[in-house]
């Protein structure tokens, strides 16, 4: 939530600044700015709206200089304005601030500081970090920034810059992201990687609780307390390629091919071929995994939005597979209900970025009763993957587009050799079932590209789903969870209201709204169900419902009830929701499309939440 970039170096720090910002726009696009350090001054350029409403201005009015901070902003404290954009300034401009996260005690802050003459321009939480910065001043930025973060309360991360220092850039972590690029004579800082990835791959990551220090030869790490921090640098897998649209018109519909392969990749070295033929899975990787299993007696999920979707179908997979009674629950109710977590249990914290800070709370939360706390997380070294005891990594690369699509389905994946893992270790998968599961997982890739083959319906179906006020999904069982992942994507991209049930619920209430040409999409993968989940549809088109389902290639009875079929390949039923996914993720892209929708920044959204 909301992106920080800042660089030192040779080049133009406009421009580098403006090429993160647009790699960075995914986590908020309300508001631009940046400021740039050039013959004793600095200079800040800002713009309400997209990061393009910026570079107009700045086409107009360049920023010359070599050293820089930006910002693209998702509104916490106040509307979306120029006046509310970052940089902030202290009144005489010599200190210039970026923040991500929230100043929690900021009202208070506000008034001493008014209190003593300072008058304020803005509505946000962050102007009062630029004027602390600036109150405590001393010759040192370092030391002014390490004051004003001790009278600041809450989750952030603070970039601050000033004329009286060109060429160095002080940035404190708390708990929001912070990463720093290093370059040959030139620095780089970031909230996440792909902002500099054009520039660099050799990374620091800046921890909770330390400040850094940015000059062009690099940067120095220590503690709030002021404890000096050795750390190496390491090399990010990801390029810059990965980033890149790459000819799709949108991120999304790219991120949504890249799936074959993301299933590939997560696989990738976690099935090992049995002496005895066939597969078996393999997650050395983890430590936990190499303890006694048969301790586990309880798995508790949680994570939000769409990693908690793959929360439900972990449930499923947990209980079916490894006979293991698991709940799920969203991190931020978890949060606040006393959860009975017990000594013994397993935390699973599921998230794309590893850093939505509700997650982050429950996991913390988890880990404090008692439960080991295992991440399945995409980000390489986010904060979920630093505090969990392991870390069961999606190897789905950067997922650009807010609306999360390769990142779900590699969660999918995970969950997928987790549960058949434990199935095995546990007594409950013999050899054979863990093999035909595993050459099942095998044929994923391949299946997924053939669903990707056929564009045309769900394009063609988009037509009749932007006509609608409202569109419901149902499924039973497993069917359910993928339900409610394709009403999301649905909803948050396109802005048609969708809802999600299971489809024996419809008739409890719901079933007053379905009237003539009302879109139900209807998940229909799972056969213990499937005869029920028949007699439902009956129930639907019976009220002259537009039936739109999901089903296995080979059901011939599906379309004796359905309007439309959208087809996937056979596979086991407890791996379906990693196919049946795609279909409904293209419906939701084509319909947006259709509308016209901004689809991979949708309104009001982000991709990381890492505010409470
Ligand atoms: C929806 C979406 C969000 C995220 C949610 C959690 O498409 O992307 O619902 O899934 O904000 O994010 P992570 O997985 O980063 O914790």
């Amino acid at each position: 939530m909301c992106g920080i970039v800042g660089y030192v170096g040779p080049r133009s720090a406009q421009e580098v600044l403006v090429r993160g910002l647009r790699r960075l726009e995914y986590r908020g696009y309300d508001s631009a700015g940046v400021a740039v350090a050039h013959n004793g001054s600095v200079a800040v350029s800002k713009a309400e709206g997209k990061l393009d409403r910026l570079v107009a201005r700045l086409e107009e009015a360049p920023l010359q200089g070599r050293s820089g901070i930006g910002h693209t902003r998702w509104a916490t404290h106040g509307v979306p304005s120029d006046r509310n954009a970052h940089p902030h300034t202290d009144t005489t401009g010599d200190f210039v601030v970026v923040h991500n996260g929230i100043v929690e005690n900021y009202r208070e802050l506000r008034s001493e500081l008014q209190d003593t003459g300072v008058r304020f321009r803005s509505e946000t939480d962050t102007e009062v970090l630029a004027h602390l910065v600036a109150a405590v001043y001393d010759g040192d930025l370092k030391e002014a920034v390490r004051d004003a973060i001790a009278r600041a309360s809450g989750a952030f991360a603070l970039v601050a810059m000033t004329c009286h220092e060109p060429g160095r850039i002080v940035a404190a972590r708390m708990i929001s992201p912070l990463v720093v690029g290093l370059g040959d004579g030139e620095t780089f800082l970031a909230s996440d990687m792909p902002a500099v990835l054009d520039y660099t791959r050799r990374f620091l990551i800046v921890e909770d609780g330390e400040i850094a220090v940015v000059t062009g030869d690099g940067a120095t790490l220590e503690t709030i307390e002021g404890e000096a921090v050795e750390r190496s640098p390491f090399t990010a897998h990801w390029d810059s390629d990965s980033v890149q649209k790459s000819g799709f018109d949108h991120f999304m519909l790219k991120e949504i091919h890249e799936q074959p392969e993301v299933i590939a990749r997560t696989l990738g070295g976690r099935l090992r071929e049995h002496p005895g033929g066939g597969a078996e899975t393999a997650l050395d990787e983890l430590s936990w995994v190499r303890g006694d299993p048969a301790d586990v007696d309880k798995i508790w999920i949680t994570a939000c939005g769409t990693a908690y979707h793959a929360g439900v179908v972990g449930r499923t997979l947990f209980e079916r597979l490894a006979a293991i009674p698991t709940e799920v629950a969203y991190a931020h109710e978890l949060r606040y209900s006393n959860p009975l977590i017990r000594e013994g249990s397993l935390a699973l914290a599921i998230s794309q970025s590893g850093e939505t800070a509700d997650t982050l709370a429950a996991a913390r939360l988890a880990r404090s009763e008692g439960s080991s706390l295992l991440a399945l997380t995409n980000v390489v070294g986010s904060s979920l993957a630093r505090e969990a005891d392991d870390v069961l990594y999606t190897w789905a690369g950067p997922e650009i587009s807010v609306a999360s699509t390769k990142a779900y389905l590699a969660m999918l994946v995970g969950e997928s050799l987790l549960a058949i893992w434990l199935g095995r270790a546990r007594g409950v998968l013999d050899t054979g079932a863990e093999r035909e599961l595993a050459a099942e997982l095998r044929a994923l890739p391949g299946k997924a590209e053939s669903i990707l083959g056929d564009l045309d319906k769900p394009r063609r179906l988009a037509a009749e789903l932007a006509r609608a006020g409202s569109i419901y999904f149902i499924g039973r069982g497993l069917d359910y969870a993928t339900a409610m992942e394709g009403a999301l994507k649905l909803k948050e991209i396109s802005y048609i209201h969708a809802e999600a049930m299971p489809a024996g619920e419809l008739k409890h209430g719901t079933l007053a709204l379905v009237t003539e040409g009302t879109p139900v999409v209807a998940v229909a993968t799972q056969q213990d169900v499937q005869s029920k989940m028949l007699l439902g549809l009956q129930e639907v088109k019976a009220r002259r419902a537009t039936v739109i389902a999901v089903a296995y290639e080979d059901d011939d009875e599906i379309g004796l009830v359905a309007d439309h079929v959208l087809r996937i390949p056979r596979t086991a039923d407890v791996l379906s929701p990693i196919l049946a996914a795609v279909p409904l993720q293209l419906l939701a892209y084509y319909t947006a499309r259709r509308l016209g929708r901004d689809i991979d920044q949708p309104r009001n959204l982000a991709k990381s939440v890492t505010v409470e």
